[in-house]
């Protein structure tokens, strides 16, 4: 079989999707291309999807703005994505579309990689900042996975109410904002930086102060960039374990190849070529 997959967005040109899956192709011997796809919001995205629909294609991911404009012309919504209210991978299949959103796991795939210990552990308590569409992802991977304490902080205390709304099996949910998540950061085993704060380094500053944390936590931050921002700076100074938001990318690219193809591929070398490209 050959495999015929793409991404859709705008702007991609950029995107590091097609090096990445081009790579997974080649390291499980899987025929096929990933091609960019650009729709530009300029144009009438239906129509761009009713040409796309006559391609055959087996699969695709879509990228910002895309991720919600997706839903109606889905067959078939998975139920986490569907929870989380946005699509990242597409499958095809017997001619139907069905969305998946592998942002999340993708996430924390990449964090019990790193740290293996954190999902051995009986009673983990996460503290997640920010409340925009990567929290939401990683919100549900979170609660999927069973961890029984997951804290959402936000400028908007609003909007982390309403991803707590995703709550369900064992997790408790408390939200605060940033001023009241500044004084409680000592109890957290984990705590990960979801916004896009710090993605500008010459500018951005921390989303909150890190004063203190708890002996042996680990500090995350989900900006792509294989940098110490300003917020995990200050971990590093308190002594915090790291995680860099740049695996999170082939991580979630591994879980939809899964999807298409059925194959996980190991990601190995990748992690360590990525930093150097994206240095
Ligand atoms: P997304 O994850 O959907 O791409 P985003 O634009 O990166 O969204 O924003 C994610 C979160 O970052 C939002 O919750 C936003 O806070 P508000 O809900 O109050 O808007 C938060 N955020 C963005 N810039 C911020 C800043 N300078 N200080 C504090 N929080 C910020």
């Amino acid at each position: 079989m050959v495999y015929r997959l793409g991404l859709i967005g705008y702007p991609i040109e950029h995107s590091l999707s097609p090096w990445i899956h081009e790579s997974f192709m080649n390291q499980v011997r899987v025929n096929g291309s990933y091609r960019r796809i650009e729709i530009s919001p300029d144009t009438n995205f239906q129509d761009e999807i009713s040409m796309l629909k006559q391609e055959n294609l087996n699969g695709f991911n879509i990228t910002v703005p895309y991720k919600q404009k997706i839903l109606p012309f889905l067959d078939q919504v998975d139920p986490g994505a569907a929870d989380i209210g946005a699509v990242n991978t597409v499958c095809v299949k017997d001619g139907e579309w069905i969305g998946y959103n592998t942002d999340g796991m993708g996430y924390l795939r990449s964090l019990v990689e790193e740290y293996p210990e954190i999902i051995k552990q009986d009673k983990v308590h996460v503290l997640l900042l920010g409340a925009g569409g990567a929290c939401r992802g990683i919100y549900h991977a979170f609660v999927n996975a069973g961890f029984t304490n997951v804290d959402i902080a936000n400028r908007t205390i609003e909007k982390a109410e309403e991803i707590a709304l995703l709550q369900g099996g064992g997790t408790v949910t408390e939200v605060f904002t940033l001023e009241e998540a500044t004084r409680l950061t000592g109890r957290y085993d984990l705590i990960i930086q979801t916004s896009s704060v710090g993605m500008k380094p010459e500018t951005d500053t921390s989303i909150i102060p890190l004063n203190q944390i708890k002996k042996g936590a680990i500090v995350s931050d989900i900006v792509y960039q294989p940098i110490k921002t300003a917020f995990l700076q200050q971990a590093d100074d308190l002594g915090a374990k790291l995680h860099y938001g740049h695996t999170m990318l082939l991580y979630q690219a591994q879980y939809s190849f899964e999807i298409w193809t059925g194959k996980r591929v190991p990601i190995g070398e990748m992690d360590r070529e990525l930093k150097t490209i994206l240095e």
